[in-house]
């Protein structure tokens, strides 16, 4: 496994692979890779024949006031790890490469980025957009995985790639979870004992939805507000939002016919968590 650090050393060999007719696959983390990570880079092993994973703590989607100075990372034990799932790169540009002097583009994926997370999170899909761009032509994938935890960052690099006629497939992954249910993440490291016991009632909520919705339950506000009465029941829960929105407009939906996402976040603590569940009308 090769650790590299700079844009043309890591293009080059991409160039290198394409030419002899390699699938890349590419699995874009910001280090501190945990079950979920892991699971990501099994499912991209299945579409290709190199694996590249990034690790890189993208300065441009964390707002002024947010976590970017304490986000937990371990850069040996990720490379431990990702050593055992013998990727082929570890992707680890520095700030500077990613970002050097004098940088001022962007590109925003407009509407989807301004709803659910993006609401409270100005700039950070903005962000998110410009990293995600730029790893695609450092790293020239074929294939790009993603979690679907963060489901509006799914859709909105699905909607990139088609707005901007980027040849590269998506794979989306399933949320993994703990086996107390709590869905893996790096921000799960901030939780004290207490906070992480509290924060379970996050996917309670989102099973209680799924049972109110079998029970014939289909008007949207009903179901957020009855998820947020039950998150809230919980002293240490401080509600962001939870939405039941669209699947691919992420526009807010009044009634549940079809298929619909329950998404929601909320603080414990100084753990932002964010957590989804898709809602079925025929279940
Ligand atoms: O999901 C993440 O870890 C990040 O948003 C990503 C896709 C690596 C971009 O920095």
């Amino acid at each position: 496994m090769l650790v590299v650090e700079h844009i043309h050393e890591m293009q080059k060999w991409s160039e290198e692979q394409r030419l002899q007719g390699r699938r890349i696959v590419l699995v874009p983390t910001m280090g501190f890779l945990h079950q979920g990570h892991l699971s990501l880079i099994r499912e991209g092993r299945k579409s290709g024949d190199r694996l590249v994973v990034s690790v890189f703590v993208n300065p441009t989607q964390f707002g002024p006031c947010e976590d970017i100075a304490s986000y937990p990372s371990d850069f040996e034990r990720d490379r431990g790890l990702l050593e055992r799932e013998e990727v082929d790169i570890i992707f680890r540009p520095s700030s500077r490469a990613v970002y050097p002097e004098g940088y001022q583009t962007a590109v925003e994926v407009e509407r989807l980025g301004r709803t659910l997370c993006g609401a409270y999170r100005p700039g950070h899909f903005r962000g998110v957009a410009v990293v995600v761009l730029k790893l695609f032509n450092i790293v020239q994938p074929h294939v790009a995985v993603f979690g679907l935890k963060d489901y509006q960052q799914f859709i909105i690099v699905s909607r990139l790639i088609e707005d901007l006629n980027l040849n590269i497939n998506m794979v989306a992954v399933p949320i993994v979870r703990d086996p107390d249910g709590l869905a893996v993440s790096s921000r799960n490291y901030y939780l004290t004992q207490e906070e992480r016991k509290a924060a379970l009632c996050l996917q309670r909520a989102l099973g209680r939805a799924e049972n109110w919705v079998r029970q014939g339950e289909r008007d949207g506000r009903k179901i957020t507000n009855q998820v947020i009465a039950e998150i809230t029941s919980e002293p240490l829960a401080r509600v962001e939002y939870v939405q039941l929105c669209d699947l691919k407009s992420l526009e807010v939906i009044e009634s549940l016919h079809d298929e619909a996402l329950l998404a929601l976040a909320v603080w414990f603590g100084k753990a932002r968590l964010i957590d989804n569940i898709i809602l079925k009308a025929e279940m």
